[in-house]
């Protein structure tokens, strides 16, 4: 039910309340047991694992939750249906909640972080989009494909030894230098040092950082003190983050175009070249109708935006269902017989930008990974004008709620069997049979992920190409670990490999 509310008592917002209803912000909704005064919730939950802990006391509570930290509340969506209203980009709009204010420290307004009427995020949009449409997916394809050339150097390295690899951190080298490589055409040599590159190190520092100046904010009384001792560490972090952007970004205006020119006939292996990156996108196209440019600051934002998003997200997807692949004899076998017969059984095969699209089921594995494991997992709403919701709360503009996609997508009202991990459940017709938003691991509407394609071809791709080459052995004493960073990720997970 839409309901925009009419009727007699003027509220806190202007907007009169409709008899009855009560208002989202004064409601109690269930929050885990045994809530104490000051901290609230937060001995109920595991600090590194809150996510996790979150959903499993949150379990069978919904539709609504809530958990209270130092005052501060935070309410949870668990279920498809009300997830799906809030859905409804006519009623509701993205909303940043405190983590993500906390990133405008170091993205500002940056795509992920730009508050929807932020003039900058209408304007990056409107210039990026063509940077992630089908032709330009079919540019990348080749540097994907080398950069997973880099890895599966390294994977043979371990096979030939018989050690096994540490799986989540290879695959975020792999994905932070596709990212990097198609984007920025900048190098970061993630597979040519043991070390990560210091950039990435500041850059992934100055981020968490952020993120804990929020968290130390919201202690009462010694708080401030505590975020601003942080602060001067992070800041150094951040200072060096942006120096080393800023450079890119003047050395990137100061080629004259014939260089330019020159790079691409080189035929390096850097995506399309600079010309035809994010960076030279975003350096060089003006908006067609106002003539606006993105200012150097901004485009600033947007790398750090890029090379964060784009990468921590998709190394845990490809970890995961390595994991899952391993433990799934069934599903292994059905995944390796078809990406042998797309790929052929030549070793070496190398999957043409058609061939990705051809291996249904490899998607399909994806698509149930991000089911159980929603990478991202969680995104904020808020009303655009005083909106029923649930046909029971009166919710206004100001108030937020988070969609808790590791609670949503095991909604036992749409998922038979939740844990059960069943790629068949993305089949065409169950996908048709299944409410609308009741997946929805990469967002929702016009602030959904603008570099989905891009996640889903990469990671159909590099999960091929390890499926054609090796055949994986799980660790049987391994029982699944997940780290909470600005992402989910299996932790500590290793996979023996032998060369097929
Ligand atoms: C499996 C991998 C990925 C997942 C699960 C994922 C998930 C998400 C989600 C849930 C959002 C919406 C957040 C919100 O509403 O607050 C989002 C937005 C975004 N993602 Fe992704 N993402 C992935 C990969 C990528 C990649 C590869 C890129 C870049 C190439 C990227 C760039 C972005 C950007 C820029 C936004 C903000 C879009 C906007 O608001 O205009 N993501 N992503």
């Amino acid at each position: 039910m839409t309901t925009v509310c009419e009727g007699s008592a003027a509220d806190r917002s202007g907007v009169a309340e409709p008899a009855g209803i009560p208002r989202w912000s004064e409601t109690l909704f269930p929050h885990p047991p045994g809530r104490k005064p000051f901290v609230g919730d937060l001995r109920r939950i595991r600090g590194v694992a809150p996510v996790q802990t979150i959903t499993r006391r949150l379990a069978g509570m919904g539709p609504v939750c809530e958990f209270l930290a130092f005052g501060r509340r935070v309410t949870l969506v668990t279920r498809a249906d009300v997830a799906a209203e809030l859905c409804d980009d006519s009623r509701f709009v993205k909303a940043l909640p405190p983590g993500l204010v906390a990133l405008r420290r170091t993205a500002g307004d940056g795509l992920f972080t730009a508050y929807s009427d932020e003039p900058n995020w209408r304007l990056a949009h409107g210039l990026l989009l063509p940077a992630f449409s089908k032709p330009a997916m079919r540019a990348y394809h080749d540097t994907m494909n080398a950069v997973a050339d880099e890895l599966i150097g390294r994977w043979d390295g371990a096979a030939r030894a018989g050690r096994t690899v540490e799986v989540s951190a290879d695959l975020t080298r792999t994905t932070l230098e596709t990212i990097a490589r198609c984007a920025f055409s900048t190098d970061f040599g993630s597979f040519t040092s043991d070390e990560q590159h210091p950039f990435v190190a500041a850059m992934i520092s100055s981020l968490k950082g952020g993120q804990r100046f929020a968290a130390l904010s919201a202690i009462p009384a010694v708080g401030a003190r505590l975020a601003l001792r942080a602060e001067r560490r992070d800041g150094e972090h951040r200072a060096y983050v942006n120096a080393m952007l800023d450079d890119m970004i003047a050395a990137r205006r100061s080629q004259p175009p014939a260089a330019v020119a020159r790079e691409l006939d080189s035929g390096r292996d850097v995506g399309r070249g600079p010309e035809g990156d994010l960076l030279g996108i975003m350096l060089g196209t003006t908006h067609p109708a106002t003539g606006e440019r993105l200012s150097d600051q901004n485009i600033r934002y947007q790398i750090l935006t890029f090379l964060v998003a784009g990468h921590e997200t998709t190394s845990g997807t490809l970890s995961f269902a390595l994991h899952y692949l391993a433990r799934n004899p069934e599903v292994l076998a059905r995944a390796v017989a078809e990406v042998d017969q797309v790929l052929g059984l030549e070793p070496g095969a190398v999957p043409s930008f058609e061939q990705v699209a051809k291996l249904r089921y490899v998607r399909r594995v994806i698509d149930e990974t991000l089911r159980l494991w929603p990478t991202a997992p969680a995104f904020a709403r808020s009303p655009r004008e005083a909106t029923v919701v649930g046909g029971r709360w009166l919710m206004e503009p100001d108030d937020m709620a988070l969609i808790l996609l590791t609670a949503v997508h095991r909604d036992p009202a749409v998922w038979d069997d939740p844990e059960r991990f069943d790629p068949d459940r993305f089949l065409p017709a169950a996908v048709h049979a299944r409410p609308a938003h009741a997946y929805t691991p990469f967002g929702t509407g016009e602030r959904a992920c603008i570099g989905r394609q891009f996640a889903l071809h990469e990671s159909v791709l590099v999960l091929a190409r390890l499926l054609h080459r090796y055949a994986i052995e799980a660790d049987p004493s391994y029982a699944l670990s997940v780290t909470e960073r600005l992402t989910l990720m299996p932790r500590g997970f290793r996979l023996g490999l032998v060369r097929r």
